[in-house]
C-alpha cells in the first residue's frame, strides 16, 4: 500500500493505493487562504498539518487493515510558498503563497545583482517565486529574515513535520529560482541573490528517492507495521503530471484549477524567459519540463458566480446555453481574468482583472460567459508561449476542476484547434502521482519501468468547426485590450 497527499491551495486530499495502482480510498480536508491586503496570499502551515492528520484517520477509518500495511508515501504540494522556519523547526511567519504578488520591486533587485540569473535558473524573476519573497521579508521583516534557518516549500515542510527531516526534491525546487535547472543542485550564486547560503536549504533528491522516515510518533499513532519512507515527491504541476503519466515531449495537461497551467515535458533543459514561461526539473531523473502559469483560472468563475449569487453548476449551465444559441458572440463582454496579475505571459504585477464592453443588455449570464472565455484566452496565451520553444506535444490532457465541465472543454478545443482528452479520476491526479513515485522506493517491486503509465482517457473533445474563427477573432480583440489596459495598470493601484 502506499499513500498519495497532495497539499492543495483549497485543501488537503490524499489517497490510499495497492500495488496495482487502484485507490482504494480517498480523503479530503479544506484549508483557508488570508489576504491581508491586495496581492497579499498567506497561509497558515498549522492547517496543512491539521488537515493532514484528518485525512490519515479518514484513510484509515475507512481501509483500517489496508491502511496499516503501507510501505511508502509521496507528497506533493503547491508550489513556490516560502515557509520559513527557526533553528528549533518553529515556523516564524504564515507562509507567503504562490499567489502572492508583494514582492515585484524585491523581483528587479534580486536580477539586478550581477549574477546571471535568468540563464542559471531558466526563469525571469516574478513575484510568485521563493527568492524575491525571501528579498521582501529581509526588507520588511528584518527579524523575521534573522531567525531564519531554513527555507521550506509547503509540502518540503509537510514532510519535515511527519520526519523531522529537511528534504526537497528537482521539480519543487525548480520554482525557488536558487536551484541550477541544466545541473539539478542549489546555486550558491543565486542564494546570494537573497542574501542566503546553500545551509538554509533542505538536501535535495529526486522526486522517486527516498527523503525520511515517518516519525516513531505518528507510526504508533497510526498503527502503521513498517517503517514508512517518504520519497522526495514533487510539485503539484509535476506531480499531476506523473499521475496521468505525462513524461514524453508529445505529451502536455492543461490545468483549470486556481492556477491555470499548461505543462509539457522536454528531455533537456529549454527555456523562454521572454514569454515569461517556467522552466522547471520533472519529477524525474534527467527529465525537465515547460509550463505556462495563470494565477487566476477557475478562481475567476468562483469569484464571478459569488458576486452574481449563482452557482457553478448553474452558470455553467446557463453560459452553455448562451454560447449555443447565440449566432452572434461578437456583441459579447470581454473579461481580463487578472484579479491578482498574471505570470505567463505577461509577467505583470500591475495588471488586475477587468470586464469591457458592457452594455445596457449585459447580464449576469454574459457575464460568467465573459469571464469563462477570457480565462481560456489565456490558457491559449500560455500554450501558444510554450509552441516557440517546443512544439512536439500531440496529445492533451484535461485536470483540474474545470475539467469536469464539458462545455468549457468543448471551448477550449476549438479555442485551441486541438483534441483534449479527460482522463478517469483526474481530481486526484497529483495525489495518484506522487503515489507513483513512492512506489519507486518499495524493495518488492523488481522492475520500475512501468510504474509512471499513461491513465486511461475516459472522454475526447474535438473542436467545434463553427466557433474556431469567431473564438480566434475575439481572441485577437482580447489580446488588444490587455496591450492598452498594461499602459494605466500600474497607476490604478493605490
Ligand atoms: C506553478 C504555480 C501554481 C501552484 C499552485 O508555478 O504557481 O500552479 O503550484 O497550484
Amino acid at each position: 500500500m502506499y499513500i498519495g497527499i497532495d497539499l492543495g491551495t483549497s485543501s488537503v486530499k490524499m489517497i490510499l493505493t495497492d500495488s496495482d495502482q487502484n485507490i482504494i480510498a480517498t480523503a479530503s480536508s479544506g484549508l483557508t487562504v488570508q489576504s491581508p491586503k491586495d496581492g497579499y496570499s498567506e497561509q497558515n502551515p498549522k492547517e496543512w498539518v491539521n488537515a493532514t492528520m484528518e485525512c490519515f484517520e479518514s484513510l484509515k477509518s475507512q481501509k483500517p487493515m489496508e491502511f496499516c500495511e503501507t510501505i511508502s508515501i509521496g507528497i506533493s504540494g503547491h508550489m513556490h510558498g516560502a515557509t520559513l522556519v527557526d533553528k528549533n523547526g518553529e515556523v516564524i511567519r504564515p507562509c507567503i503563497l504562490w499567489n502572492d504578488t508583494r514582492s515585484h520591486e524585491e523581483c528587479i533587485e534580486f536580477e539586478n545583482q550581477g549574477i546571471d540569473v535568468r540563464s542559471i535558473s531558466g526563469n525571469i524573476t516574478m513575484p510568485g517565486f521563493t527568492a524575491p519573497k525571501i528579498n521582501w521579508i529581509k526588507k520588511h521583516e528584518s527579524e523575521n529574515f534573522s531567525k531564519i534557518f531554513k527555507v521550506l516549500l509547503p509540502k518540503d515542510y509537510l514532510r519535515f513535520y511527519l520526519t523531522g527531516e529537511y528534504f526537497s526534491e528537482m521539480s519543487d525546487a525548480s520554482g525557488t529560482l536558487w536551484l541550477d535547472i541544466k545541473k539539478r543542485e542549489w546555486s550558491e550564486n543565486l542564494l546570494s541573490c537573497s542574501f542566503l547560503e546553500v545551509k538554509h536549504m533542505p538536501k535535495l533528491v529526486e522526486g522517486n528517492e527516498e527523503a525520511g522516515i515517518l516519525k516513531n510518533k505518528f507510526k504508533e499513532k497510526f498503527n502503521f507495521k513498517n517503517n514508512v519512507t517518504i520519497v522526495g515527491g514533487a510539485g503539484d504541476n509535476a506531480a499531476a503530471a506523473a499521475g496521468m503519466g505525462i513524461t514524453e515531449q508529445n505529451q502536455s495537461f492543461i490545468s483549470l484549477g486556481t492556477s491555470g497551467v499548461f505543462f509539457t515535458p522536454t528531455q533537456n533543459f529549454l527555456s523562454n524567459t521572454g514569454d515569461a514561461v517556467h522552466s522547471f526539473c520533472h519529477c524525474l531523473p534527467n527529465k525537465w519540463h515547460l509550463m505556462s502559469v495563470m494565477l487566476s483560472a477557475s478562481n475567476c468563475l468562483d469569484w464571478v458566480c459569488s458576486i452574481t449569487n449563482t452557482s457553478i453548476s448553474e452558470a455553467l449551465t446557463n453560459v452553455e446555453k448562451y454560447f449555443s444559441d447565440t449566432n452572434d458572440l461578437s456583441n459579447s463582454s470581454f473579461f481580463l481574468p487578472y484579479l491578482s496579475g498574471e505570470r505567463t505571459p505577461h509577467n505583470d504585477p500591475y495588471i488586475r482583472g477587468s470586464f469591457h464592453s458592457m452594455k445596457t443588455t449585459t447580464n449576469a449570464t454574459n457575464l460568467q460567459y465573459a469571464v469563462i472565455e477570457g480565462i481560456s484566452f489565456g490558457i491559449l496565451d500560455g500554450v501558444n508561449s510554450i509552441l516557440k520553444v517546443n512544439n512536439n506535444f500531440e496529445k492533451i490532457f484535461m485536470v483540474g476542476g474545470g475539467s469536469k465541465s464539458k462545455f468549457w472543454i468543448e471551448l477550449l478545443a476549438s479555442l485551441l484547434n486541438r483534441k483534449l482528452s479527460v482522463c478517469e479520476q483526474s481530481e486526484f491526479g497529483a495525489a495518484l502521482g506522487v503515489a507513483r513515485l513512492a512506489m519507486y522506493v518499495d524493495k518488492n517491486i523488481d522492475t520500475k519501468e512501468n510504474i509512471i503509465k499513461e491513465i486511461n482517457v475516459s472522454k475526447s473533445f474535438n473542436p467545434n468547426e463553427d466557433k474556431i474563427d469567431l473564438l480566434l477573432k475575439r481572441y485577437n480583440i482580447w489580446r488588444d485590450i490587455y496591450s492598452s489596459n498594461k499602459k494605466i495598470a500600474s497607476n490604478l493601484l493605490a
